[in-house]
């Protein structure tokens, strides 16, 4: 395939084929995470005719509803700028229907499964997707319900499960014990939507496709490796989940500890499902948990200019929570390739951007000929804006022979320009109907990534008088902040006055 953006010269990806045939039900239809997400991302499927052609989609909730109010929902998040969208979310919407039920009940999931051989009605297979959009109170419950009631007798039947997974390694380890009996593991799909990110499907190819990366990739050359997340917004309305599980739980067990996995794993022998997970895992059982010594935990205050409100002020928070709404922790993978090199994780909510990048230092270069030059930096922008560049010391033109900090490009919106990128659920819906599972989280690595936290999470939960230090809404995070990091080797050079510039980010036009 050619294109401006250049000629594919490999496919990594797996030969695997989208079952016709198939009906897809989206449990918990009428919630924030199906009209936000899971509907959005169906349609980008169907626009782009990623979706078979006989494709149908039911909508399953509690909410009683009749058709009207639910197409009425479905249509609420998703854009259409032109009228050919406008159009085609019409002809999308013929092919989505709602059945209302209890989740407890098997009369309920009988009347779905009755819906569903209605438009099965003739189909020499019938193929189910499961996705649960739901609270995890109701997974157990649903999930029994759905193999009882709603098991297709000829034909692939798969489940999708959103996070949170439990809350530490017993309450995880409870709820993959409540799912197995019914399921058998290579029929579940555990999302972690950042799996799907187009950025960080592309640090397999990034490290394993490039040799120079690969002979870089080590203790012997990497001093420190930064994952952050930053949130420019609060909870805001959604303190009551928020609370019960905090930053820790919410996006580091899961999402960055994802992309440090990939980061730190070894080359996989091949691009098959298990191939990589097996890397992933290795990586998992070779990290100690995280010592508490190596954390630092906040909660945003007001913002500086009285306008945004604290954590504690959003109705849903207990006035008392001591919920961290960020945190800097240090990581360390005992192998032999990244023995004591730290692996800095930074998440926050209510900081001054938006932002997850991945930041990996190199060593100091041998003193001598230079006095103070700034170490070199890859940069791995996952969002807003993805790109990867490279911070390279140079001459600065002219007749002197001072240096200068430079890069090395790749921003996609230049370099990509007539590309799309898929949504992180497009991407993994679609895993999931093609029943591609490298994108998702095998039980073995839930389970080690949860024996990683856990000891951190009970010794937080447990001693009352940790309380989280305050950073005002808007801020970078608690002052403390650039200490830590530089207590475990970061080194922030502020007299290279480096700049990043992403002005560089805007399309360049076509030369005639
Ligand atoms: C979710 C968390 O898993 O990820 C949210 O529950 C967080 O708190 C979100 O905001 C971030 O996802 P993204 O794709 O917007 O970076």
């Amino acid at each position: 395939m050619a294109s401006r953006s250049g000629t594919v010269i490999a496919d990594a990806s797996a030969p695997l084929e989208l079952k016709e045939n198939t009906v897809i039900v989206v449990l918990g239809a009428s919630g924030d995470l199906a009209k936000k997400k899971t509907y959005p991302a169906l349609f980008g499927l169907y626009r782009n005719q990623f979706l078979p052609k006989d494709i149908r989609i039911v909508g399953y909730a509690r909410t009683k509803m009749d058709q009207e109010e639910y197409l009425r929902r479905v249509r609420s998040y998703i854009k259409t700028p032109t009228p050919e969208i406008e159009q085609q979310l019409d002809e999308f919407c013929r092919l989505c229907t709602y059945v209302s039920g209890q989740y407890d009940k098997d009369e309920s999931f009988l009347a779905l499964t009755q819906h569903m051989e209605e438009l099965e009605k003739g189909r020499p297979e019938t193929h189910r997707l499961f996705y649960m959009a739901l609270p995890p109170s109701v997974f157990a419950v649903v999930s029994q319900h759905l193999k009882r009631c709603c098991y297709p007798t000829k034909g692939i039947c798969r489940v999708i499960v959103e996070k949170p997974f439990g809350k530490d390694l017993a309450s995880s380890r409870e709820l993959q014990a409540s799912l197995a009996p019914d399921w058998k593991e290579d029929e579940l799909y555990r999302i972690d939507h950042y799996l799907g990110k187009e950025m960080v499907k592309n640090l397999l190819i990034l490290r394993f496709g490039n040799s120079f990366m690969g002979a870089t990739w080590h203790r012997h050359h990497i001093d420190n490796v930064q994952i952050t997340f930053k949130e420019p917004f609060g909870t805001e309305g959604r303190g009551g989940y928020f609370d019960e599980f905090g930053i820790i739980r919410d996006v580091m067990q899961n999402h960055l500890l994802q992309v440090l996995t990939l980061l730190a794993m070894e080359r996989p022998v091949s691009f098959s499902a298990e191939d990589i997970r097996d890397e992933k895992v290795r990586v998992l059982r070779a990290m100690a948990p995280i010592e508490p010594k190596d954390v630092i935990i906040g909660q945003y205050g007001r913002s500086l200019d009285g306008t945004k409100p604290s954590y504690k002020e959003d109705d849903t928070v207990p006035k008392d929570s001591r919920c961290p709404t960020f945190c800097a922790l240090v990581a360390y993978v005992k192998n032999e390739r990244w023995d004591g090199v730290p692996f800095i994780m930074k998440a926050g909510k209510a900081l001054n951007e938006q932002k997850t990048e991945i930041r990996i230092q190199f060593k100091d270069v041998t003193s001598g000929i230079f006095k103070d030059i700034p170490r070199n930096e890859l940069v791995i922008r996952i969002q807003p804006n993805e790109s990867v560049y490279l911070k390279m010391n140079s001459k600065l033109p002219g007749l002197s022979m001072q240096t200068v900090v430079t890069e090395l490009d790749l921003t996609y919106r230049r370099r990509f320009s007539d590309l799309k990128i898929p949504e992180a659920y497009e991407s993994l819906i679609l895993d999931g109907l093609k029943g591609d599972h490298s994108n998702f989280v095998r039980d073995d690595e839930l389970d080690a990534s949860w024996r990683i936290f856990t000891p951190l999470l009970h010794y937080l939960d447990d001693n009352k008088d940790i309380t989280p230090m305050e950073y005002p809404y808007g801020s970078r995070g608690p002052a403390v902040l650039d200490d830590f990091t530089a207590s475990y080797g970061y080194r922030f050079f502020d007299a290279s006055g480096y700049q990043w510039p992403t002005t560089s980010a805007a399309p360049i036009p076509n030369k005639l």
